[in-house]
């Protein structure tokens, strides 16, 4: 039977804009285009993992409109199980509003709508996803108390349980840690979580040591196109990234997590697990978009650096 990836997460509508650069404070900047794309980190990561070789279940929350019935859709398109993804009246759907600028990079600002009501009550209804997994996913895009009811029942239940720690605004609740195996952020989050300001390599393992002494198990911080970063204690192992023409970075975090998840259950090595998971990524930036940027398993396993 194919290995089983549970997301626990947030499913958002993206309202993506292309301009020539973020705007400032206060300002009016015309955009060169607008899409609406199915996005959501959660529902990112779930597309991820299904598209590189994973079953997977979601568990989530939208609201009862237009935008919930696509993002569901849009998941069921990928043969995800949806029966934990809940429409609830009152609420309208995530949604993530979306600049991308000419270099590829974006600024986003979401509003949690249905995300917000996957609450741990909710998710005892949805204990028996939980069981199934191999690997059990979350990300800080639904409610903190959700997240801590997902990750101790992660632990109990003997699973691989990772943490995407995005959005964050600071540290961790110190009890999170024993009950996570991968703690998985970029250089930003990074810097959030540990107050050191991540952009080499050098300073990724100063975060990473950090992380590692306020009783994280695992760490893999993303660094774009520096790659990524290994730290578990006993070594440090730097990943260099795949040489890619970016298009759009949207989801490219995303796409990593679901991909490493994906190899994860599937038995490959941390290594093997991480370097697939990096080449997922890179390709996902040649793409615009969050979902529909997510390469296939066969676009990466036919991945040549040329
Ligand atoms: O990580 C990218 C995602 O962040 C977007 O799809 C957007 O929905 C926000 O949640």
């Amino acid at each position: 039977m194919q290995a089983k990836v549970v997301v626990v997460g947030s499913l958002n509508m993206d309202l993506v804009t292309r301009a020539e650069r973020l705007p400032r404070a206060g300002e009016t900047l015309a955009g060169k285009s607008f899409s609406t794309v199915p996005g959501g980190k959660g529902a990112n990561q779930a597309v991820a993992a299904a598209r590189l070789g994973a079953h997977v279940a979601m568990v989530g929350c939208v609201g009862e409109d237009a935008y919930g019935e696509q993002l569901r859709a849009a998941l069921v398109d990928e043969q995800i199980d949806c029966e934990a993804v809940t429409a609830v009246a009152g609420v309208s759907s995530g949604v993530a509003l979306i600049v991308v600028d000419a270099s590829s990079q974006n600024a986003i600002v979401i509003v949690a709508g249905g995300n917000g009501r996957l609450t741990p009550e909710v998710m005892v209804g949805f204990d028996s996803k939980l069981a199934e997994a191999d690997v059990i996913i979350c990300q800080l895009e639904v409610p903190m108390d959700t997240v801590a009811h997902t990750l101790k029942r992660g632990r109990e239940l003997g699973k691989i349980v990772i943490l995407n720690p995005a959005p964050v605004i600071g540290p961790l609740p110190a009890g999170w840690f024993p009950l996570i195996d991968y703690v998985i952020p970029n250089e930003s989050e990074a810097t959030a979580l540990t107050g050191v300001s991540v952009d080499s390599l050098a300073s990724a393992e100063a975060a990473a040591s950090k992380l590692l002494e306020a009783g994280a198990s695992k760490v893999i911080i993303t660094l774009g196109a520096l790659g990524s970063l290994f730290a578990d204690g006993q070594s440090f192992q730097h990943f260099p990234a795949p040489k890619v023409q970016a298009v759009d970075t949207t989801a490219a975090g995303d796409t990593f997590v679901g991909g490493f998840a994906a190899a994860l259950a599937r038995g490959q090595s941390e290594s093997q697990a991480i370097g697939f998971g990096q080449i997922a990524a890179a390709l996902s930036v040649t793409r615009a978009g969050a979902q529909p940027s997510i390469p296939t398993l066969n676009d990466v396993q036919s991945f040549h650096q040329p």
